[in-house]
């Protein structure tokens, strides 16, 4: 614990995820976590967490359980009501799968499977209600950024994200900022860049949320982290961790970016 102005803060605890995304099929899953698992397995300085696809879910946390590695499911239904809803799952039956994460609003999701900030707002309070923790996505695009409205687009998407939400809420809240155009193009925020929109972010949540609720949020760096920019990335003071898409798919480089101290 560290103590400020009468207020207690926690010290952040780094989370290092690794989105799968639809790479890879069951087995593949089963051997790439069993991989992981000896190599992360001294890693007390992060939360360690994978995301398979669906169909791999139980599986996996079942080959993981009494693992330090949690699992996190890819997108999520946006309410719990079991019912005629085709196609859906929801985040109580992903905890039942054995997840306890969501990652929700993935730019993948936003550019191409109609994904707004309404439905991220569903998603997210339909997972904390199911007692798990939402990994929410925000990040402009290109075009945004060089037009000057990188801040505008993100402080509309997390506003849009976590409408209604309490301080209390925030609290299995971990926020994902990942330039979009920095998502699987090799081109990586510099630690600065990184810096300065996370700094932004969490002004945003002292002024919808108070400063203590601000100090806590993890806010995790995406897009293009491999295991030589980890580091710096790491020693900025407002980045929480990293959101991995490809470096997670291979066990040794996702488990070089868990250990990165
Ligand atoms: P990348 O993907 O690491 O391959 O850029 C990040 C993400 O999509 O979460």
């Amino acid at each position: 614990m560290r103590y400020r102005d009468d207020i207690i803060f926690r010290m952040r605890k780094p989370v290092i995820a690794g989105n799968w995304k639809m790479f890879k099929l069951l087995q593949e899953s089963v051997d790439a976590a069993l991989q992981l698992k000896p190599l992360v397995a001294n890693a007390n300085h992060c939360d360690v967490v994978i995301a398979p696809v669906f169909t791999a879910l139980k599986t996996v946390a079942d080959r993981l359980e009494g693992s330090n590695i949690q699992i996190a499911a890819q997108d999520c239904a946006i309410q719990n009501d079991f019912g005629a809803h085709t196609g859906e799952v929801a985040p109580v039956m992903l905890k039942d799968a054995g997840s306890s994460h969501v990652i929700i609003g993935h730019s993948e999701r936003r550019q191409f499977y109609g994904e707004t900030d309404e439905s991220v707002n569903w998603k997210t309070m339909a997972t904390l209600a199911a007692g798990l923790t939402a990994i929410v996505c925000v990040g402009e695009k290109l075009e945004e950024r060089d037009a000057g409205n990188a801040e505008t687009v993100v402080k509309t998407q997390l506003e849009g994200g976590l409408s209604g939400l309490t301080a209390n809420d925030l609290e299995r809240i971990i926020i994902a900022y990942e330039p979009v155009w920095a998502i699987g193009t090799g081109k990586t925020a510099t630690p600065e860049q990184a810096q300065e929109m996370h700094g932004f972010i969490r002004n945003c949540l002292n002024e919808s949320h108070g400063n203590e609720t601000a100090e806590n949020v993890r806010v995790l760096y995406g897009g293009s982290v491999k295991p030589d920019n980890i580091s710096t990335l790491m020693s900025q003071p407002d980045v929480d961790g990293a959101l991995v898409g490809g470096a997670s798919l291979e066990a040794e480089s996702f488990a070089k970016i868990v250990n990165y101290k």
